[in-house]
């Protein structure tokens, strides 16, 4: 399909533009891979003043590339600029741990990020920004953004967890040997951390149910569930730098399903805030089986919860609800 003539593009912030993340990212986004082969996309690239220069270098390479979806670049290092009327805006850019850095101290140093971003989403975005907060620890980051964004309704800010999910499908999918489009109904809940909960209790491989297919539950508890767990740390391990192209991936695959929506006859996994469903306190983002239609985002009811599975989700709950706890003792909730 080509650009419709005269649709209005679509603009796309991304936070972090010159990290290793957004020079996978970009080029999906510019080449349409996120919002489909007919939306032309406009992008603003947010960046800090040490790394404008490093991101206007992506900027001209995303020229190079001759999108034709693509209408235009801007890189700047102000946030109301960088927000000005964003309809989808990716929040990639956070501050990574440093030597000597307590995680009471990386809470701090992103909550200075993400409050002020939830401000300047909140003055300058478009009325129905969607929001995804890709940089870690991602829940809790956009926990903070969205107490920050008086206005925008706090469904409109999500975290990742997607990336997770696709490595709990492609690890199914690899044991029992049949292509990914094969696997349905994968749920992570909890914290985009080690100990989120990946569950194929409801999952189906080929119509049939997963754990009957894979027919060890060794396997899952002892094998797959640490291994989606770990899965960040062990590509950190292997490559030397945390996961970019499929943490890319991932980001264009949430807000994919987000605007366009979830396929039929299965869901995926976001975390969103809480309504309370399934016992996750309410205001906590915390990541959930989600379906998408309309551009809204709906959390799938009634899966059962057997007791293994309630323990798991009461733990990652839990860290959610301590990392929550430290921030807003922190004064950063508002
Ligand atoms: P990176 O260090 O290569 O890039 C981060 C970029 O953000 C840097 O260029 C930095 O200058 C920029 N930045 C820092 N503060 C900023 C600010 N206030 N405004 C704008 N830009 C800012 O890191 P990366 O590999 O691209 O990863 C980015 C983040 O994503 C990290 O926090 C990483 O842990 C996280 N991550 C999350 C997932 C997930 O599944 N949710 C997966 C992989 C990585
Ligand atoms: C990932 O899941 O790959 C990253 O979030 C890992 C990390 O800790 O940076």
């Amino acid at each position: 399909a080509s650009p419709e003539a005269g649709t209005a593009p679509t603009t796309v912030t991304v936070t972090g533009a010159a990290g290793q993340i957004g020079y996978s990212l970009l080029p999906r986004i510019a080449s349409g891979a996120m919002l489909g082969a007919d939306r032309p996309v406009r992008l603003r690239l947010l960046e800090i003043p040490a790394a404008v220069g490093a991101a206007a270098g992506v900027a001209m390479e995303l020229d190079d590339c001759a999108f034709p979806l693509l209408a235009g670049i801007d890189v700047t290092d102000d946030p109301a600029t960088a927000f000005d009327g964003a309809d989808v805006a990716l929040l990639v850019g956070s501050r990574p741990r440093g030597k000597g850095m307590e995680r009471a101290d990386l809470l701090q140093a992103n909550g200075a990020i993400f409050t002020a971003q939830g401000r300047a989403l909140a003055e300058n975005a478009a009325a129905d920004v969607k929001v995804l907060v890709v940089g870690n620890p991602a829940n809790t980051n956009a926990l903070i953004a969205l107490h920050n964004a008086p206005g925008i309704p706090a469904s409109r800010f999500t975290a990742m967890t997607r990336l997770d999910h696709n490595r709990a499908v492609a690890q199914l999918a690899r044991r029992t040997g049949v292509p990914v489009t094969g696997i349905r109904g994968i749920t992570v809940w909890g914290n985009h951390s080690a100990t989120q909960y990946p569950d194929l209790t409801a999952a189906t491989v080929d119509g049939r149910p997963a754990t009957e297919v894979v027919g060890d539950p060794a396997w899952i508890e002892e094998f797959f569930i640490p291994t989606v767990q770990q899965r960040g740390a062990a590509i950190i391990e292997a490559r030397g730098a945390s996961s970019a192209a499929s943490a890319a991936s991932a980001a264009v695959d949430h807000v994919r399903d987000w605007v366009l929506g979830t396929p039929e006859g299965t869901w995926t996994s976001m975390a969103v805030v809480s309504d309370g469903s399934y016992g996750v306190p309410e205001g906590l983002v915390s990541s959930f089986p989600v379906t998408c239609s309309g551009g809204e985002w709906r959390i799938v009811q009634g899966l059962e919860l057997d007791a293994g599975s309630r323990a798991r989700l009461d733990v990652t709950v839990g860290e959610l609800a301590a990392e929550r706890d430290a921030v807003r003792g922190m004064g950063l909730l508002g």
